[in-house]
């Protein structure tokens, strides 16, 4: 089918895919019907029968670890007259109950009971029509995945290459630090972009330019010790500005080694830096106990990245020991919850009360930290401006903001309901390093 407003410059995206009502209804159809998403952390439901509810637009679903260890999904809702089974997050006793009519459901989902049975009409007793919907799930990385469409490719599948990366990094070793929501007054599409090219980071992030980074003028000859302060300033900046992003403990790893002698030609000297602070980074976490890659040996495969996509609305951002998650959702054509993880390691086996959801701020709370206030204050202004009547498209950098044309010709790939098996190259192009990628021909 036909979609609307759909993409017929890929560097040209119309503005209607980030307000129109109907657009916004068919992603709920085509596309959150059909895509996996992060439902939570594992460390929501550390023990059997403990549940979290994850709302995707109107759809409830139960996510339940089962006894035997293993995460189930279900749809929320009760196979009598559909009242949603749980709310929020808690633990399933012997069975969860119904607060109608008191049905009952075993924690893998099996209807156990039904009150005054006798009264129902024979068809509607089937038992193979009474258990919950399953949804299909599954964990990675730490994190439990669901998709509401049972003809899904596997998860994995559909997180290459990142879920291997994820992997890699031993993110699912990662503990939640802190987890915050942010409220944001714009489209979800528009929340994701801001944070998948680096082309803003200039203008919006000046503490971050990455000139100053390298102790180098235009012209001047390379100083390695200015180099050294530079990266330090840097690390300093990206730990205050967005925690996860760069431990504290990590910064101060890389101050002990500011007197570090280092060659003067600057290839040499900025390789050596980095390989012997990724070494210092690694040797002080594995004295303490805890789970870390090898952070040389993940730069030798390519693999140390900073940001890692998993279409459509998943982000994991490692720097050293740590890493940032993100997760995008909709909760209307022109309002997106977006929640920000920090990850720390910890030593193996440490217990740690299971993280609790958090209020929703708004984009101008005070509470948030620099990097992401910068972000936010111009999301809102953004939404508002693609309103104005001028203005028909956003042009977007072939060079710079390539990921973005090619997340959107995705999305038009599962708006026109393409097979799966059409769109899992496609999702597999756009899991991938988002920042400078040009504009691909992809597989749709
Ligand atoms: S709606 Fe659940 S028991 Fe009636
Ligand atoms: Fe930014």
């Amino acid at each position: 089918m036909t979609v609307p407003f759909g993409i017929e410059v890929s560097d040209r995206i119309p503005k209607q895919r980030y307000y129109d009502a109907d657009f916004f209804a068919l992603e709920g159809e085509r596309l959150w019907s059909r895509t996996w998403q992060m439902a939570c952390r594992l460390e929501e439901i550390p023990d059997a029968r403990d549940f979290v509810e994850y709302r995707i637009l109107d759809q409830s679903v139960v996510v339940v670890r089962q006894d035997d260890g293993s995460v189930a999904a279900f749809q929320n809702a009760c196979r009598h007259r559909g009242v949603e089974l749980v709310q929020g997050r808690g633990r399933c006793g012997k069975a969860f109950v119904c607060p109608f009519h008191g049905w009952r459901y075993d924690v893998d989902g099996t209807n156990v009971a039904v009150t005054q049975k006798r009264s129902f009409a024979e068809h509607n007793l089937d038992p193979a029509d009474l258990d919950l919907v399953p949804v299909q799930c599954d964990t990675l990385a730490g994190f439990a995945f669901v998709n509401l469409d049972p003809a899904a490719p596997p998860l994995r599948e559909s997180l290459e290459p990142t879920a291997s990366a994820l992997d890699a990094w031993k993110v699912g070793s990662l503990r939640a630090e802190w987890w915050c929501a942010a409220r944001l007054p714009v489209n979800w599409k528009l929340a994701v972009e801001a944070f998948v090219e680096m082309y803003h980071v200039v203008q919006t992030h000046p503490q971050l330019v990455i000139p100053t980074r390298f102790g180098m003028r235009d012209g001047a000859e390379f100083d390695p010790a200015a180099f050294v302060d530079a990266d330090i300033e840097y690390l300093r900046a990206m730990s205050e500005g967005m925690a996860g992003m760069c431990p504290s403990t990590d910064v101060a790893v890389a101050e002990s080694l500011r007197g570090i002698a280092l060659p003067s030609e600057a290839k040499a000297a900025i390789t050596l830096w980095n390989r012997t602070l990724n070494d210092a980074v690694v040797d002080w976490h594995r004295a303490r106990g805890h789970d870390v890659p090898d952070l040389n040996d993940l730069e030798d495969r390519g693999l140390n990245l900073t940001f890692f996509h998993g279409f459509p609305n998943f982000v994991v951002l490692p720097m050293y020991s740590g890493a940032s998650a993100y997760r995008f959702r909709p909760l209307g054509p022109e309002e997106t919850l977006m929640e920000i993880w920090s990850l720390e390691r910890v030593p193996e086996g440490t217990a740690r009360p299971a993280p609790r959801a958090p209020e929703w701020w708004a984009v101008d709370d005070p509470r948030w930290p620099p990097i992401p206030t910068q972000d936010f204050a111009n999301l809102p202004r953004q939404q508002r401006g693609l309103h104005a009547r001028g203005f028909e498209y956003m042009r977007l950098s072939a060079g710079l903001e390539g990921h973005i044309a090619n997340c959107h010709r995705v999305l038009d790939g599962f708006l026109a309901g393409l097979p799966h098996d059409r769109l899992l190259p496609a999702v597999q192009e756009v899991n991938q390093y988002p920042f400078e990628r040009p504009i691909l021909d992809l597989p749709l």
